[in-house]
């Protein structure tokens, strides 16, 4: 597995696998669009034998003074879940991060996307605050946040 910068060459592939992974609330083609083009942006996909398998879209935000970092959309193509890529792209989107001198980072999840919140989890967020109807009436969002800097 290889992961290597997005860019806007992958656009179609990434909102492809984005339709796969979000159901409902799927980034549109033209938020990702945006979101590769996007400066504060750090874009990621990760490749097994060229074929794109998964993505993840980070962004850097100044706020009193501090860089923060915000996971947008992090994406695992079915076939590929459970051997680490989610994972290995967090882990290489948060070292970025660092390097970009980002002190906390930010997401926000479904609290019902059991999957997703163990993987943060793991990676040591921990829960910020519960956010009443965030995606959709009655689809409650939990923010989570991890401290980077050490
Ligand atoms: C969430 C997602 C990105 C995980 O990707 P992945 O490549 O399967 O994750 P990994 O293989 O790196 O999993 C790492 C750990 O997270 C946890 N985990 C991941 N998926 C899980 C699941 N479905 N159920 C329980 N734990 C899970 C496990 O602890 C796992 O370690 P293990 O396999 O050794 O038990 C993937 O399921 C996905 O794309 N889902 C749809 C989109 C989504 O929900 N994105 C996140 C919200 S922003």
């Amino acid at each position: 597995m290889i992961i290597r910068h997005a860019t806007t060459n992958d656009l179609n592939l990434l909102h492809r696998v984005e339709r796969e992974c979000f159901a409902k609330d799927a980034y549109t083609l033209k938020q990702i669009a945006f979101l590769l083009e996007d400066p504060n942006s750090l874009s990621l996909v990760a490749l097994v034998n060229e074929k794109v398998v998964g993505f993840i879209i980070g962004q850097i935000h100044d706020s009193s003074g501090m860089r923060i970092g915000h996971v947008c959309t992090l994406d695992v193509v079915t076939k590929y879940r459970r051997k680490g890529i989610g994972c290995q792209l967090l882990t290489k989107l948060e070292r970025l991060f660092k390097e970009e001198n980002v002190k906390d980072c930010f997401l926000e999840v479904d609290v019902e996307n059991v999957g997703a919140l163990s993987l943060y989890r793991k990676h040591e967020y921990t829960e910020l605050a519960r956010l009443k109807n965030y995606y959709s009436k009655g689809v409650d969002g939990v923010r989570l946040k991890k401290r980077l800097a050490t």
